[in-house]
């Protein structure tokens, strides 16, 4: 059993960007520049952009934060939104979500240009990544697809197996890994909380994807020996060994599910640093006009 260690290769991926970085600030180039925009003071949102910054930082990357208090207008975050789809000093811009609940996020979303739009939220990206077109692709599925190539795990014409639908994981993940590109070229199924008798799908799975937040919800008796196991899973749980009170925990049981895999993402430090990483990615290609 192999040990994914997204932490190892994030910092890799950092550190080929930096050195990108470097050499367009040496040869008198501009420099990729990101802009986080945090609506309001959530705790977890805070922690997830300042891990942005941090990154951005590691790769050279200017990084600014545009901060909102929670009373912001729709009016004025999408004013906001404009003026950075207008301004040519930012190459690509994320809008951290969720937003308050007076803010419709799908009119913000739309707000912005797609070719600024980093995160792979706007539609644009959505329909341009579901039909194999230059697009940016939503975070952690990139990460997943980035450690499916970095560990050389065979995906053409295996089965994928993903449990969970969500807009940012489930659904891109399966609508990339089914297109005849590499890594890709799988046959995918999608499972969801309609999905009666989990295990009987689950245990077909060459390479198996979970993101729903139920902690422990893929057991030993549910997976094939031998599969490639991503766990998305992002559940904190009251742990009174721990010194803040709890710990994470994936949608995997991984001590008893660890032993039969070929390949497994831990929970921390498996698949959630890729995310941080495609961002950077992410960037460097708008920076690029990749689109
Ligand atoms: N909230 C949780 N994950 C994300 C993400 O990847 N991007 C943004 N913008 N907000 C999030």
């Amino acid at each position: 059993m192999t040990l994914i260690d997204g932490r190892d290769i994030s910092q890799q991926i950092f550190a080929e960007i930096a050195t990108q970085v470097k050499a367009m600030a040496q040869a008198g180039k501009t420099t990729p520049h990101l802009v986080a925009v945090l609506v309001g003071h959530d705790g977890a949102s805070e922690t997830y952009v300042a891990a942005k910054m941090r990154a951005c930082e590691r790769c050279g990357i200017r990084g600014t934060t545009l901060r909102f208090e929670d009373s912001v207008t729709e009016d004025q975050l999408v004013g906001a939104i404009q003026s950075l789809n207008n301004d040519p000093d930012v190459d690509g811009f994320i809008v951290q979500l969720p937003l308050p609940a007076h803010i419709n996020e799908q009119r913000v979303i739309q707000a912005i240009d797609f070719r600024k739009d980093v995160d792979g939220f706007h539609p644009m990206n959505v329909g341009r990544m579901a039909i194999g077109l230059p697009c940016f692709v939503t975070a952690t599925p990139q990460g997943i697809l980035t450690l499916l190539d970095r560990y050389n795990i065979a995906t053409d014409g295996r089965h994928c197996v993903v449990v969970g639908r969500s807009n940012i994981v489930g659904k891109p993940v399966a609508a990339l890994l089914m297109q005849k590109s590499q890594p890709g070229n799988c046959t995918v199924t999608v499972c969801h909380s309609a999905t009666p008798d989990l295990g009987r799908f689950t245990r077909t799975a060459d390479i198996l994807i979970t993101a729903v937040g139920q902690p422990r919800l893929i057991t030993a008796d549910m997976v094939k020996p031998g599969a490639a196991i991503f766990d998305v899973g992002i559940t904190r749980q009251p742990d009174p060994t721990s010194p803040g009170g709890w710990k994470l925990c994936g949608d995997v049981d991984f001590d008893n599910v660890a032993p039969l895999c070929s390949f497994i993402t831990p929970v921390p430090g498996g698949v959630g640093p890729m995310s941080v990483a495609s961002l950077m990615q992410n960037t460097l290609k708008a920076h690029n006009k990749q689109l």
